[in-house]
């Protein structure tokens, strides 16, 4: 039997990984600067915690959840997202006692059990951002601010914004009646999944794929047409300032995204180069759910980055650049040299540079080759004669200049060499 990855799984290859932490790395240090912390929930929770925050009626819970039970029966379920994880900590915390607006952070793996196709899987990374306790606008452009800025200093081009307000509980209903009526009088045109969430959860139609459904869609009623003047209000404030720090955006009264907890904001960033799985980050205000899960009534909004999405556009078009090699490759020829070689390759890591050496004892060629192989940048040589000496033969594998140095003191030589060759490049 040979073992593969599972259907939807997959493997981050070492090449890859560069991209990885270069994104990890640049959303870090903007997150820091905007205030954020880091947050690290478990991948599992009850299952209760997401069908009661996600809703009962979406893709998510009711088909693409990794749930299993428990010795005692208990449902338990690998995160199909974070915020229901990032917001059971809040309120288990309590971790709005001391401060009024809290702004965290988290990144990492969410599982769906989806059909997988060109950035889409069953196991994805999110980087996931959440600030609850401010009812906004203002942190609605700011969370947006900082997403788009991530993308900036990343350097990606044709990303649209896109933004709507989902109404709330006052507003809602009546825009959901409509729509209700709508589709009900379009019924034999939609497609069998919609009509049963034509009664169930009219929002989702909006969502669907198919096109039938999508013809429908495109003449239901608004919902800008619907929301009450304090969402109005928010609305209009989102964009005077997302004007103000010169974010360009779109409004589409059919973004609805795929999970129930949004009131007012919702936005998707959207890219044209990846084909249907076009959203490379989501989110939305969702006042109300900190309420629904225990918690006391603070609002909240976030949003989530897609990383698989985001590493195929950073790699499109990007030229890799080629792996560097270790500061140093030290060659010990006979039992002695080895020896020495062991320890001094210790020491030179500790000081904080990346040395290799032979594994085994084999000759100067066959070493220098591997040296060569691992692009190192210089080569120790040391023998019986050069143990005895005490200089070691220092070659520069880019000029191939070759020069005999102390073996004393050869940590702080290795050192102020890679130092200046820092300065230079
Ligand atoms: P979401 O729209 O379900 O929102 O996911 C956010 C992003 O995760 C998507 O835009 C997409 O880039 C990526 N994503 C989702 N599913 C997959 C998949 N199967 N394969 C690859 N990438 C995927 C949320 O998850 C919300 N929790 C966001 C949020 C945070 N809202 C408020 N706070």
């Amino acid at each position: 039997m040979e073992f593969t990855t599972i259907k939807g799984f997959k493997d981050i290859l070492p090449d890859e990984v560069q991209t990885w932490q270069r994104l990890e790395a640049e959303a870090r240090r903007i997150f820091f600067s905007f205030g954020y912390q880091e947050i690290r929930p478990p991948l599992m929770e009850m299952t209760e915690l997401f069908s009661r925050s996600i809703g009962e009626e979406t893709d998510i819970v009711s088909k693409e959840m990794y749930t299993l039970a428990d010795s005692k029966g208990k449902g338990l379920t690998l995160r199909p997202e974070a915020t229901a994880s990032v917001v059971r900590a809040y309120i288990q915390h309590r971790l709005y006692q001391n401060n009024p607006v809290v702004k965290l952070f988290t990144i990492g793996p969410m599982f769906r059990h989806e059909r997988p196709q060109k950035g889409r899987f069953r196991q994805f990374h999110q980087i996931d951002v959440e600030v609850m306790g401010d009812p906004g606008p203002r942190s609605d452009a700011e969370v947006i601010l900082l997403v788009m800025t991530l993308f900036r200093v990343l350097d990606l081009a044709d990303l649209s914004l896109h933004i709507n307000s989902l109404g709330c509980p006052a507003c809602r209903p009546a825009f959901r009646e409509q729509l209700k009526n709508y589709l009900a009088r379009n019924s034999g045109s939609l497609c069998a999944d919609c009509q049963r969430r034509a009664e169930t959860n009219p929002l989702r139609v909006f969502d669907c794929k198919v096109e039938g459904c999508r013809d429908i869609v495109r003449d239901a009623p608004s919902i800008l047409s619907y929301i009450c003047e304090a969402c109005a209000a928010h609305f209009t404030a989102l964009q005077n300032y997302l004007e103000e720090s010169k974010i360009a955006f779109v409004i589409d009264a059919t973004l609805v995204r795929g999970l129930d907890y949004y009131a007012r904001t919702a936005f998707e960033v959207q890219t044209e180069k990846l084909g249907s799985q076009n959203a490379v980050a989501g989110g939305g205000r969702y006042d109300g759910l900190i309420r629904q899960l225990g918690g006391p009534d603070h609002p909240g909004i976030g949003f989530a980055i897609g990383m698989e999405r985001l590493v195929a556009l950073m790699e499109e078009g990007s030229e890799k650049k080629p792996a560097q090699g270790p500061d140093v490759f030290l060659v010990g020829l006979g039992e002695a040299a080895g020896k020495k070689v062991f320890g001094w390759v210790d020491e030179i890591r500790r000081s904080g540079l990346w040395a290799e050496m032979d594994y085994g004892s084999r000759g100067l060629k066959a070493q220098m080759k591997t040296a060569d192989r691992l692009q190192a940048r210089k080569v120790l040589i040391v023998g019986e004669n050069e143990l005895a000496s005490g200089r070691g033969v220092l070659r520069d594998m880019a000029t191939k200049a070759q020069e005999e140095i102390a073996l004393q003191g050869l940590v702080e030589r290795l050192k102020r060499d890679a130092e200046a060759e820092k300065l230079r490049s």
